[in-house]
C-alpha cells in the first residue's frame, strides 16, 4: 500500500553521526571508470598504478558509534599509461565482508572486541589499511590478521595469505617494508589478542620465509609501524599515542618516516609524534647508539614543526640515510575555506589541508596547497624513470577532497615544481578518506 513504510528489516540507513555524513558518508562503489577527466597533463614517463584503500562499510554498522577506521577495506586502483587513467574500485571479500553481505546486515561488532560480534568469526580482518604489491599478489593489511591477497589486475579476492603455511604468527603488519626485493614484516600480539608476543619475519623476493624471530614487548601496546635500518630493527611502542581514544578523536597510529645507521653506526630514527594534550603532530628525529645500556633515550630534535601526518619517503631509500620526506600537513594560514569544508566534511577522520616536502638539506619545507576548498589524503611519491635518479626526484600522488564539488580529485605534483599542480585528475564519484596507498611501477 502507497503511503507507509513498514520495515521489516534492520534498520539500512546509516547512523546519523559525523563519521557517516557529508564527505565521509559511506561511498559502497564497486565498478570501473575508463578515460578520467584529466586537467593539466600526466607525463608519459608516468606508468604505473596508484592503489590505496578505504575503510568503507557496506553496510550500516551494528555498533551505532563505530569510528571510521573500522569500515569494510574498499580498494581504489588508477592506471596511469600513456597520460590517461584508469579507474577501478573493488571491496575485498574478507569474511566479514562475505558474512554480512549473506546477511544483509552488520555482524561484526566493536573495533577490536570480538565479544561484541554478532557471529563467531575466524579472521576479524577488515582488510583496510594498506594495499601494496609484493611477489606478484596485492597485498591488503590490517594490523589484526593476516593479509587477504589480491588479484592486481582486477582487485578480486585470492584468499586470506598465509604464504603457503609459513606465516609464523596470527598478526601481520599494515607497514611492511620492502629492502631490495625481500619484503620485511612483523606482527604484534602475534599469538592473540593481548599477548605480549612480536614476531618479525622476512620474506624473499619468491615468497619464501627466510627469518623469523619472536620478541616480547615490555608493554601490550599497539605497534602500528616499525623501521628497519642495514642492521636493526625498531618498533616505536608508544602506548599514549597509539591509544584508542586518540585515534577515535582524528589522530592516527603512530607512524615513522625512516630509520638509518650514521657513520659512527649511531641509529638516526625521524617520526612524526605528539605531546599527551594535542593531537597536532611535530616531526622529530631521535639519534642514539644501540649498544648504549641507558634506558632513556636522548633528547629528541625537532625537524619539522608544522602539524603533520602520513609521512612517506622516497622508498629505494628505505632504512638507509634519506633526505627527502612528504607528508601531509594542516597549514591554516594557507586560505582553507573552512566555512564550506565544515559543514560538508562529516568527522571522525584527520584533517590536513597540504602536501609537504621536507628537504633536509635545506631544512625548508616546500607546500602543495591544491585548493581552498580542498583537504589531502596520504602522499605517495613516483620515482622519475631512469636507472640513477636521484633520491626525491619524481611525481608525489595524493586523492584530494574538494567540499565545493563534493568529488574526489588525484592530484599529480612533480617535485622539481612542488608548490604547482602537474595534473589533476576528476573523479565522478567521491571516495571517503583512505588510509595508505603505494605505487607499483608498471
Ligand atoms: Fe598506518
Amino acid at each position: 500500500m502507497a503511503g507507509h513504510f513498514r520495515s521489516t528489516h534492520p534498520r539500512s540507513a546509516f547512523p546519523d553521526l559525523p563519521q557517516f555524513s557529508g564527505f565521509m558518508k559511506p561511498c559502497r562503489f564497486e565498478g570501473e571508470v575508463q578515460n578520467l577527466e584529466i586537467r593539466g597533463e600526466i607525463p608519459s614517463e608516468v606508468d604505473g598504478t596508484f592503489y590505496r584503500v578505504m575503510p568503507d562499510p557496506q553496510l550500516s554498522p551494528l555498533i551505532e558509534n563505530d569510528p571510521w577506521f573500522n569500515g569494510d577495506g574498499n580498494i581504489s586502483a588508477f592506471r596511469i599509461k600513456d597520460g590517461h587513467c584508469h579507474f577501478k574500485q573493488k571491496y575485498v571479500r574478507t569474511e566479514k565482508f562475505v558474512k554480512e553481505r549473506e546477511a544483509k546486515r552488520a555482524l561484526l561488532g566493536k573495533y577490536r572486541n570480538k565479544f561484541t560480534d554478532a557471529v563467531e568469526f575466524k579472521v576479524r580482518s577488515t582488510a583496510n589499511t594498506n594495499v601494496l604489491f609484493f611477489n606478484g599478489r596485492l597485498l591488503a593489511c590490517k594490523e589484526d590478521s593476516p593479509p587477504y591477497s589480491l588479484d592486481p589486475e582486477t582487485l578480486e579476492t585470492i584468499g586470506l595469505e598465509g604464504f603457503d603455511g609459513q606465516l609464523p604468527c596470527l598478526t601481520f603488519t599494515a607497514h611492511p617494508k620492502l629492502d631490495g626485493d625481500e619484503l620485511l614484516c612483523f606482527g604484534y600480539e602475534a599469538k592473540g589478542d593481548g599477548t605480549p608476543d612480536v614476531c618479525y619475519f622476512t620474506i624473499d623476493s619468491t615468497g619464501k620465509f627466510t627469518e623469523t624471530v619472536w620478541l616480547v614487548a615490555p608493554i601490550v601496546a599497539m605497534i602500528h609501524d616499525f623501521a628497519i635500518t642495514k642492521n636493526w630493527v625498531l618498533f616505536p611502542i608508544i602506548p599514549q599515542i597509539c591509544d584508542f581514544e586518540r585515534m577515535k578523536k582524528g589522530g592516527e597510529y603512530c607512524y615513522t618516516v625512516n630509520a638509518y645507521e650514521d657513520d659512527s653506526g649511531n641509529l638516526v630514527f625521524d617520526l612524526p609524534l605528539t605531546d599527551k594534550n594535542t593531537i597536532a603532530a611535530k616531526l622529530l628525529r631521535f639519534t642514539f647508539d644501540p649498544h648504549s645500556t641507558d634506558l632513556d633515550l636522548p633528547e629528541s630534535q625537532i625537524i619539522g614543526s608544522e602539524d603533520c601526518e602520513f609521512p612517506r619517503i622516497d622508498e629505494r631509500f628505505s632504512g638507509k640515510r634519506h633526505v627527502h620526506a612528504f607528508f601531509d600537513l594542516m597549514d591554516p594560514r594557507l586560505g582553507t575555506d573552512f566555512g564550506t569544508i565544515a559543514p560538508r566534511m562529516g568527522g571522525g577522520h584527520p584533517l590536513y589541508n597540504a602536501l609537504g616536502h621536507l628537504d633536509y638539506k635545506s631544512m625548508k619545507i616546500q607546500k602543495y596547497f591544491p585548493g581552498r576548498t580542498h583537504l589531502v589524503q596520504e602522499p605517495v611519491f613516483i620515482p622519475r624513470k631512469g636507472a640513477d635518479t636521484a633520491e626525491g626526484d619524481g611525481w608525489v600522488v595524493a586523492l584530494v577532497n574538494n567540499y565545493a564539488t563534493m568529488g574526489s580529485e588525484l592530484h599529480i605534483v612533480d617535485t622539481r615544481d612542488f608548490e604547482k599542480s602537474q595534473a589533476v585528475i576528476d573523479l565522478p564519484v567521491r571516495l571517503r578518506a583512505g588510509l595508505h596507498g603505494n605505487w607499483v611501477d608498471a
